[in-house]
């Protein structure tokens, strides 16, 4: 194919693959400026952007992007430098920063990577990959804003995050240069104006970025996105969604004890397993289904409320003791004080 046969097409290819990931980086960045202006309208978009299915596709596509772009970009390498052999920086009118970044381009992509690599654990493998495993941790998946807090309160994030962006600048610098190059625009008398458009575009996105580091470093060491009024009142509607209960009845305050789910849940294995006891209180499935899962919203509304209220002492796991001849008790909506 031409696109992988012929220098011309691998060059083409490495442009737009190339021009797709800067405005993917534009667009993250503008973003992430949503977190600082209107951090609960942040954690819509990420809801948004979860595990649906158009984001999962913008995803894959994403990752195919990166890696067409890396393998294109070693395929390149190698045949220029065959081609060139030992005289490959001899001729030299490129910009001081463009030949320093062009010399040094493996261990910028190295630096990208490392800090990407770090970037994906802190973020991505907690929202859409816990999404996708259908497995959530203690922060459900659509609070970025708390995942923000949880990585930029570590000191080494904000020092791993800016290194990362020094290196996107100068790979960005060198990336639009070569692609303009790689295209066969060198000589046209609008390249210096275009040129100078890109490093102005790379330059106020990369300085963004590190805007953002440091706001969200300064915020989360105040527990901004713990302790926000607005954010609690968001993340309470998302957490009494789970225990099957709406917001305006729903409250952190008055949530039932670990012993109280204990006793509910020994009481409702108890009636799961008896058929006479279901007919005699009338429990459908249906009805024993929903217990269940109120239990679990309930337990983990207990796990979640100990990590805003900074105390991670996590609920206990339910006992698996035969459960006592008690008469049962529903877990009750009811006591829910209005908030
Ligand atoms: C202050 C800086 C940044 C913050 C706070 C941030 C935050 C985030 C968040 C919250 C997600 C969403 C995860 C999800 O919904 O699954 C994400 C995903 C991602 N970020 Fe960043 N990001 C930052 C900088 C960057 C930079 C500079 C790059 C690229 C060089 C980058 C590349 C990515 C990629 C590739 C994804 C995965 C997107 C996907 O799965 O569709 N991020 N980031």
């Amino acid at each position: 194919m031409w696109l992988t046969s012929s220098s011309i097409g691998r060059k083409l290819v490495m442009a737009i693959t190339g021009l797709c990931l800067v405005l993917f980086v534009t667009f993250h960045c503008l973003m992430n400026a949503v977190a600082i202006v209107y951090p609960a309208a942040y954690n819509v978009i990420c809801e948004f952007l979860g595990a649906n299915w158009y984001a999962l596709v913008a995803s894959i596509g994403l990752a195919a992007l990166f890696i067409i772009h890396i393998c294109y970009a070693v395929w390149l390498t190698l045949q220029n430098r065959k081609a060139r052999g030992t005289d490959r920086y001899a001729i030299n009118s490129r910009p001081a920063t463009v030949e320093w970044s062009s010399q040094n381009m493996l261990v910028l992509g190295i630096v990208i990577l490392a800090f990407l690599a770090v970037h994906m654990i802190q973020f991505w493998a907690k929202m859409q990959l816990e999404e996708i495993r259908g497995c959530e941790g203690v922060i459900p998946p659509s609070m970025g804003t708390l995942f923000i807090q949880e990585a930029f309160s570590c000191v080494a994030t904000p020092i791993i995050y800016i290194i990362g962006f020094i290196a996107l600048w100068f790979h960005l610098n060198h990336g639009v240069w070569s692609m303009f190059q790689s295209i066969g625009w060198d000589n046209n008398n609008w390249l210096p104006r275009l040129k100078t458009i890109a490093t102005w575009w790379t330059s106020i996105v990369v300085l963004l970025f590190v805007a953002q580091a440091i706001v969200f470093t300064c915020l989360a060491s105040s527990n901004y996105y713990k302790n926000d009024p607005t954010l609690r009142e968001q993340y309470k509607e998302v957490i009494g969604e789970k225990v099957g209960i709406p917001a305006d009845r729903f409250s952190f305050e008055n949530l039932p004890s670990e012993g109280d789910l204990l006793q509910a849940e020994q009481q409702l294995s108890m009636l799961e397993g008896n058929e006479s006891m279901q007919a005699q209180y009338g429990a459908t499935p249906e009805m024993l289904k929903q217990q269940r899962q109120m239990i679990e919203g309930y337990r983990h509304a207990i796990n979640f409320v100990n990590y805003l209220n900074g105390n991670d002492a996590k609920a206990e796991e339910p006992a698996v003791e035969p459960a006592p001849a008690a008469a049962v008790e529903q877990p009750s909506t009811e006591t829910q004080p209005e908030n």
